[in-house]
């Protein structure tokens, strides 16, 4: 039986994978750990595996114990340290270098200039006046933003010289090192789902998304599939294809985001992991994908298993509300057992008092839909969305 090592995750990630013929050792967190997680992992080993050198070093003693053949992450900062190890111990998983270019948007704009990938014009900045200079080069709105940012933590659209210090500061305070400003790509929102095996990448789905919009463009839904023209549908798995290859990315799935623009799309991320914001689940229930089950199968050397088929569609909506005192909520139960929606959560309460949306993280939960197409999906959406009533006051000062 395989060996495999992975490095966090959620206890949805273990669900998906829990009666499969493999070895499994867990690196978890203690905010993180839980007892599916315990009794599935023959070996369970808990600690801030975000610390590389920790995080090797015991890998090394766990392989020189009994041999891990690969070593896998589907969370966002379990996926450098399982590269780590993967170079480190020369077993099968996912490229360093792609993890790197990926985990560090400098570092990813500095790999794609002077490739034939969509040019977005950018500049690493150490301080406000940097950023200044850039904007006036550009000549237009710009966006600034943390190196290792997510959650849209730290994002901001600036287009003119007086915002700069404040969003260069917030900015700056998100995250440490150095802050990475680009010019503003205006047009639709997409990501692109993708699995690849020995450097083929499989488009899955291209989903749209919907934003806040500026200053930060804190993600509040998910529509999947995009609603695209086909010339426009295959120039974006091109660049994203392109764009996976380029970074050498080789296996795994992989969450690419991407704005069309007036000269064509163009990468705004790239992720070396399924997307987040439960469009994993869109893949799972909408498209019958289980990209966690079909990587382990792969690194084990298992058969590919039997597909459960997709709904065709889905789409997912945050609640994210700000700036407002919540006086009442109704109806939550009722939505959930709306038909099509697999997944409702909900924290918002009666005098919970709620300032203003600064990340992902301060969205107050989410309704997941399914549907036979996108506009079936989203009706359903809708008549759970109509059930719900939630009364709010404005936030006195
Ligand atoms: N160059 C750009 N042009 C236009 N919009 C941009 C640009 N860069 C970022 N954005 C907007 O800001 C959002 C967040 O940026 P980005 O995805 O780089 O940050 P993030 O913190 O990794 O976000 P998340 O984790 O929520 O995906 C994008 O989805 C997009 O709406
Ligand atoms: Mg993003």
């Amino acid at each position: 039986m395989a060996h495999i090592l992975i490095v966090g995750g959620h206890d949805e990630t273990f669900r998906m994978i829990e009666d499969l013929p493999v070895e499994l050792s867990v690196f978890q967190n203690s905010e993180s750990v839980t007892l599916r997680q315990a009794r599935r992992a023959r070996r369970l080993c808990v600690f801030d595996y975000r610390n590389q050198t920790e995080a090797l070093g015991r890998a090394r003693a766990l392989h020189e114990f009994e041999p891990v053949d690969a070593v896998v992450s589907f969370t966002e900062h379990g996926l450098m340290p399982a590269a780590v190890i993967r170079e480190a111990l020369g077993i099968k998983g996912n490229a360093r270098e792609a993890v790197r270019l990926t985990r560090d948007k400098i570092a990813m704009r500095e790999h794609l200039s002077g490739r034939d990938l969509g040019a977005v014009r950018n500049r690493s900045c150490h301080s406000a006046a940097e950023v200044r200079s850039f904007l006036l080069e550009v000549g237009g709105p710009i966006v600034v933003k943390p190196a290792g940012g997510a959650g849209s933590s730290g994002v901001f659209r600036v287009s003119s010289l007086e915002q700069v210090d404040s969003a260069f500061a917030r900015s700056r305070g998100e995250y440490p090192g150095p802050t990475l400003a680009e010019e503003f790509i205006d047009g639709p929102e997409y990501s692109v789902e993708s699995f690849s095996t020995e450097g083929r990448h499989d488009i899955i789905a291209v989903t749209e998304k919907t934003t806040t919009g500026p200053p930060r463009y804190i993600e509040i839904g998910h529509q999947m599939p995009a609603v695209l023209a086909a010339s426009a549908h295959a120039e974006l798995c091109r660049l994203v294809t392109d764009f996976l290859s380029s970074i050498g990315h080789s296996f795994g799935p992989a969450h690419t985001e991407v704005r069309f623009g007036p000269a064509g799309p163009r990468i705004i991320e790239g992720n070396t992991r399924p997307g987040g914001d439960f469009i994993w689940e869109l893949v799972l229930r909408a498209m019958g994908r289980d990209l966690v089950r079909e990587s382990i199968c792969h690194l084990a050397g298992l058969p590919p298993q039997p597909r459960i088929p997709g709904r065709g569609a889905g789409c997912v909506a945050f609640f994210a509300y700000e700036n407002v005192v919540i006086e009442r909520v109704q109806g939550i139960e009722a939505a959930r057992r709306s038909e099509g929606i697999i997944r409702l959560q909900c924290s918002l309460e009666p005098g919970q008092r709620l300032g203003p949306l600064r990340s992902s993280a301060d969205r107050q939960g989410v309704i997941v839909a399914v549907g036979t197409d996108l506009a079936d999906a989203e009706r359903r959406l809708a008549d759970a969305q109509a059930r719900i009533r939630v009364e709010t006051a404005p936030l006195p000062h």
